[in-house]
């Protein structure tokens, strides 16, 4: 198709940023990927509040079938969150042959493995930047960066909010649930923050990390993950007197031929660089056979950062632009790697 025609479903902290930044970086973003890009139709519960921040030549409904039954639109924004209707969405989107960008790592964590058989049987592509680490492109320096690389460790910070709250808390007296309401009223959190402290939203990703890195079944299991949520200050307190920061680290390892996932507020020694990324920033450190230890460093929650990887997906598809190292020819991006091959 000679243009991208957008359905997006959510027109929240994420739906509202793709949409500003389109219309502010429009001609900038269409040069690069050379293709004219218009969001045909949003999706919302909350229409009115929607059809006021608008154009008028967008189309609002609070139906998301109404997407999928669009013979025009061939590419949908999932940016609403949860399993469903999010999942039948994407679901019935990719048999009617529409390409698929969604930022929910929640339903590719506990569902990806139907979700890209479907994509596979109907030859499209779901892409998913910003499912993990927000604006940093972690997705793609795994599947093309490093693709020539045999991974052995990646550790990472990769939850804004848990961070926030943890280097407020490390920064001045503040209590926990003081810390959260500001992480909430930022636009950090997750529509449920249950998701965010308790490490869930951590294991998410770090599932789907890792799936890219070592083949693992994209099938989230709570067991290895512990949240932040009993941190006191008194915990922080004694970190601080010990030169220690308290992190929710999510580490994915190979240790004794298979992979040891864990999600769990951690001890950091101060002078180390993932100790001093604050705020709602989100770091990850990769070692692999080829690089060695490489660092990738940003923001990894809010609007504007999570729809620049949106976007960045995009211009992906815009620019048919499919990773050969772990794509099928018509550009499955996700396709689990056999683990002979991977020889741990
Ligand atoms: P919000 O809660 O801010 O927005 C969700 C949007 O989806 C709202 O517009 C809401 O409608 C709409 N929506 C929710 N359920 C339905 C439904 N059943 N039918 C129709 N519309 C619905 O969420 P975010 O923008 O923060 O997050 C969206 C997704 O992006 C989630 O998967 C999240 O995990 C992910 N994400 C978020 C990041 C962030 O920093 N916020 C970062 C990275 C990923 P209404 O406006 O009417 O309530
Ligand atoms: N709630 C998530 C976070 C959003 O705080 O990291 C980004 O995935």
């Amino acid at each position: 198709s000679e243009k991208i025609v957008i359905g997006m479903a959510g027109f929240g902290t994420v739906g509202k940023a793709v949409y500003t930044i389109l219309q502010r970086n429009k001609d900038l973003i269409e040069s690069r990927c050379g293709k004219p890009i218009e969001i045909k139709t949003v999706v919302c519960r909350h229409t009115e509040r929607a059809r006021s921040q608008l154009s008028s030549s967008v189309t609002v409904s609070d139906n998301s079938l109404t997407i999928c039954q669009d013979p025009e639109i061939n590419t949908v924004i999932e940016v609403m969150g949860g399993i469903e209707p999010a999942k039948t969405l994407i679901l019935k989107s990719l048999e009617g042959g529409k390409n698929v960008v969604t930022a929910n790592k929640a339903l590719l964590a506990t569902h990806g493995e139907e979700i890209f058989a479907q994509a596979k049987k109907f030859n499209r592509s779901v892409f998913f930047e910003a499912s993990v680490a927000g604006g940093i492109p972690i997705i793609k320096a795994l599947r093309e960066g490093l693709c020539a690389n045999r991974i052995r460790k990646i550790t990472g910070i990769l939850n804004g909010t848990c961070n926030f709250i943890l280097s407020s808390m490390h920064q001045k007296p503040i209590s926990f649930d003081e810390a959260l309401k500001e992480a909430q009223k930022l636009g950090y959190a997750e529509a449920d923050p249950t998701f965010d402290i308790e490490g869930f939203d951590t294991g998410h990703k770090l599932t789907i990390l890792s799936a890219l890195a070592f083949g693992t079944a994209l099938q989230f299991k709570p067991e290895n993950v512990c949240g932040i949520s009993s941190v006191t200050q008194n915990h922080i307190k004694m970190a601080n007197e010990m030169g220690y920061v308290v992190k929710l680290l999510a580490t994915a390892e190979i240790v004794d031929q298979s992979v040891r996932l864990s999600v769990a507020p951690t001890l950091i020694p101060k002078d180390t660089f993932l100790a001093n990324v604050n705020g709602s920033m989100n770091a990850v450190q990769i070692e692999s056979d080829a690089l060695g230890t490489s660092l990738y460093y940003g923001a990894g929650a809010g609007g504007e950062p999570t729809a620049s990887a949106v976007l960045a997906d995009i211009c992906d598809i815009a620019r048919k632009h499919h990773c050969t190292s772990c794509s099928t020819e018509q550009g499955q991006p996700l396709t689990l790697i056999d683990k002979s091959i991977l020889k741990f």
